[in-house]
């Protein structure tokens, strides 16, 4: 008999015991369910999207069992936070590491979970190896960083071709600026707007059957979301094979954007593509200042930790208010909407505790001990 089971039968003999009244329980509660295996949230949205979450370090060596039950009790998808990227899996020319990436395939594969790949290109120079862009003291050719380019993909999507339901080909290639475009980078200087099309065909070619994702953040907000449009647009044209927009949903609670995402899961639908919820958190401490008026308020952030001790309740309240919009909103476009993947396991793992400054951060579902947070226990309410 499995744990469940065992917890299940114990729970229908007390109940028919206090049925019977020949036991009765303090409050009319049955002590055996407070032991009872949480509601899933993967089985709640089963009809509408698959839940996934986003894995940091060593997977499964750097989990407890606490988490691991966790995390296939709740999730479908998972999505490597970190150790599929370029800067990860190929920091010199011809030298591959996927040490930690195979681990990472063969636990969701044991364990019969699907994956997002992440990500092929991140289109930052600060997370685009180095060499990708020299010829010896030269700075590389377009035709070589393109090669270079077409090797990593086959490489790696070739290298779990198959076992990779979707990738994440291009990141964050977007400009913020008002004025621009593409975002500025080596990427773009050298090989031009077309390094994005490239590099869907080359994932295209290497993992033929992979659902291929545009992803970015901020990208539905109007401004971004303009930008984003016009880029899908010129790649649709040109018969580029992009399947589906990622918006990764790092938002901040009391700003969260629910009629620009609204308006941009319809636009998405316009396109014919489908959506995926990437790297949904929502943040309770505001990063907005860190990122103002030049930088100039980082000296007096970075020592602030205002719920180092805890989150006052009613925040978290407010919280779990805005996942349940969230959720119904997301419901609300299940058809087009493929997966809401969750950035990080449990508070106590969210990037958001280092990410701008060092704070302690409770943007997830579920608090530093594995355990339910209100936000979701509202989720699984919401309809
Ligand atoms: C971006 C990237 C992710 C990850 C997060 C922070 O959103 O797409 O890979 O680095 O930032 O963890």
């Amino acid at each position: 008999m499995t744990r469940r089971e065992g917890l299940v039968q114990r729970r229908d003999a007390l109940r028919l015991l206090t049925g019977l009244g020949i036991l009765a329980w303090p409050g009319g509660r049955l002590a055996a369910e407070a032991d009872d295996p949480l509601p899933s949230l993967k089985e709640k949205y089963a009809s509408d999207f698959a839940i996934g979450v986003s894995l940091g370090g060593n997977v499964p060596a750097d989990y407890s069992p606490e988490e691991l039950a966790l995390i296939r009790g709740q999730f479908a998808v998972l999505t490597p936070e970190n150790c599929m990227k370029m800067e990860h899996v190929a920091r010199r020319e011809g030298r591959f590491d996927f040490g930690q990436a195979d681990a990472f395939v063969d636990f969701a594969g044991k364990n019969g979970f699907a994956i997002c790949g992440h990500v092929l290109v991140w289109a930052r120079d600060e997370h685009s190896p180095k060499w990708f862009f020299a010829q010896g003291d030269k700075p590389a050719s377009r035709d070589l960083l393109l090669e270079r380019l077409r090797t990593h993909i086959q490489t790696l999507a070739g290298r779990y071709e198959g076992k990779i339901a979707s990738w994440d080909v291009v990141n964050e290639a977007l400009d913020d600026a008002k004025e621009g475009y593409l975002r500025p980078s080596r990427w773009l200087e050298v090989a031009g707007p077309e390094f994005i099309a490239k590099a869907f065909e080359y994932a295209r070619e290497a993992a033929p059957r992979a659902l291929l994702i545009y992803n970015d953040y901020n990208n539905e907000q109007p401004a971004k979301r303009a930008k984003m449009l016009r880029l899908l647009r010129a790649l649709l044209d040109k018969h580029v094979p992009v399947d589906a927009v990622g918006l990764q949903g790092h938002f901040q609670s009391g700003q969260v954007p629910f009629k620009a995402l609204d308006e941009t899961l319809v636009a998405i639908k316009g396109l014919g593509l489908k959506a995926v919820i990437s790297e949904l958190d929502i943040a309770m401490v505001p990063r907005d200042r860190w990122f103002a008026d030049n930088g100039a308020h980082r000296k007096e952030l970075s020592k602030s930790d205002p719920y180092k001790d805890g989150c006052p309740p009613e925040r978290l309240e407010r919280q779990a208010r805005e996942y349940a919009e969230l959720f119904r909103l997301f419901r609300r476009h299940a058809r087009v909407i493929e997966r809401v993947t969750f950035w990080n396991l449990h508070d106590g793992r969210s990037w958001l505790n280092t990410f701008p400054w060092k704070h302690t951060e409770y943007p997830l579902l579920f608090d530093r001990a594995c355990r339910p947070k209100t936000a979701f226990r509202e989720v699984m309410k919401a309809t």
